[in-house]
């Protein structure tokens, strides 16, 4: 008449709650994107993201500094050219703006922190498109790879610990490490965006990085259906060379994620990307979601889903919290 089973009992305090906790959240899980502009003087908010701006190469700085003294595992940088072009150029160019600001961070910050790099280059073309086009206007593959490899050297040599290719090319995890290797760039890993899904979510980063793309990224980005192809993705990356691999979007593919953690050999990470922070942070500021519960809430799943590390915009914040 009475359960014999009672699971509450472990939930009678804070402290046996804490001790029957099975998924750990830590500072050193958390991975900080931050922006970087070209020729602004003075941080840019970006409206769809309340909280996170471009910045200065200065502010840029200081806001790493925090983010590291607050105990973030990383820092994933992106850079905003002021001019762009066709090939985007902006993304080789030792002077370029993103191979500056890792200059600039690795002479501030060493190896305090783990530095990283997005590889791709949809920030840097006039198209908006993450690679070269064809004479048909289609992203050709190859010619891109050749731009990876020469943007992915000029990172390592600007000081990124690790490169993050992104731009869902095939083979650029391969011709990447091949091009390290040549230059005696061995230490330098890849952290390569390995499943990674053509998402109506990354609206606002659009907006972060102010992308010219008209249309959309179908022909090289996964369709949101495909688990299955997301496991292919990530055994070629791994044969290719990846140190690590990952998800993104996270919320939305929390299985892929699972999936991610049972097969991979190497550690994976997932994006919890700008319009998974969007979300939270408009409806916190209607005062419709308690905001830091519901960000625990968020890094947490994505944890225990299996990220071993979570590339987040509330990365530096909830580090201080979880400390
Ligand atoms: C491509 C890139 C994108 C994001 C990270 N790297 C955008 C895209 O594929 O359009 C999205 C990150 C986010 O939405 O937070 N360089």
């Amino acid at each position: 008449m009475f359960p014999e089973h009672r699971p509450r009992r472990l939930r009678t305090t804070p402290a046996m709650r804490r001790l029957v906790g099975e998924t750990s959240l830590r500072p050193r899980q958390l991975i900080l994107p931050m922006f970087v502009a070209e020729g602004i003087d003075a941080p840019r908010p970006i409206s769809s993201m309340p909280g996170v701006v471009q910045h200065t190469r200065d502010t840029l700085r200081k806001a790493a500094v925090d983010a590291v003294n607050a105990g973030v595992g990383g820092l994933m940088l992106f850079g905003i050219p002021a001019t762009r072009d066709a090939e985007g150029s902006g993304a080789i160019d030792p002077d370029g703006i993103l191979n500056v600001a890792l200059r600039d961070l690795r002479s501030e910050l060493g190896d305090a922190t783990v530095l990283m790099a997005d590889t791709c280059l949809d920030e840097f073309t006039d198209h908006g498109h993450c690679g070269v086009l064809d004479a048909d206007g289609g992203v050709d593959n190859d010619a891109t790879l050749r731009v990876y490899a020469e943007m992915g050297l000029a990172q390592a040599e600007a000081g990124a610990h690790l490169l993050g290719p992104s731009g869902m090319m095939d083979g650029q995890v391969g011709v990447i490490r091949a091009a390290l290797d040549r230059a005696g760039r061995t230490d330098t890993g890849i952290l390569a965006y390995s499943a990674k899904f053509a998402s109506a979510f990354y609206g606002p980063f659009r907006e972060a990085v102010d992308s010219q793309l008209k249309g959309d990224r179908k022909t090289y980005q996964q369709d949101p259906g495909n688990v299955r192809e997301a496991l292919r993705e990530i055994e070629l990356d791994i044969a290719e060379g990846a140190d690590m691999v990952m998800v993104k979007p996270a919320l939305s593919y929390l299985d892929v994620i699972r999936a991610a953690a049972e097969a991979s050999p190497v550690p994976v990470a997932a994006y919890n990307i700008s319009g998974e922070y969007a979300m939270v942070e408009a409806a916190a500021a209607n005062g419709w979601l308690d905001r830091e519960r519901t960000i625990v809430e968020v890094l947490t799943s994505i944890r225990r889903a299996g990220a071993d590390m979570i590339l987040t915009y509330w990365a530096a914040e909830a580090a201080a919290w979880l400390d």
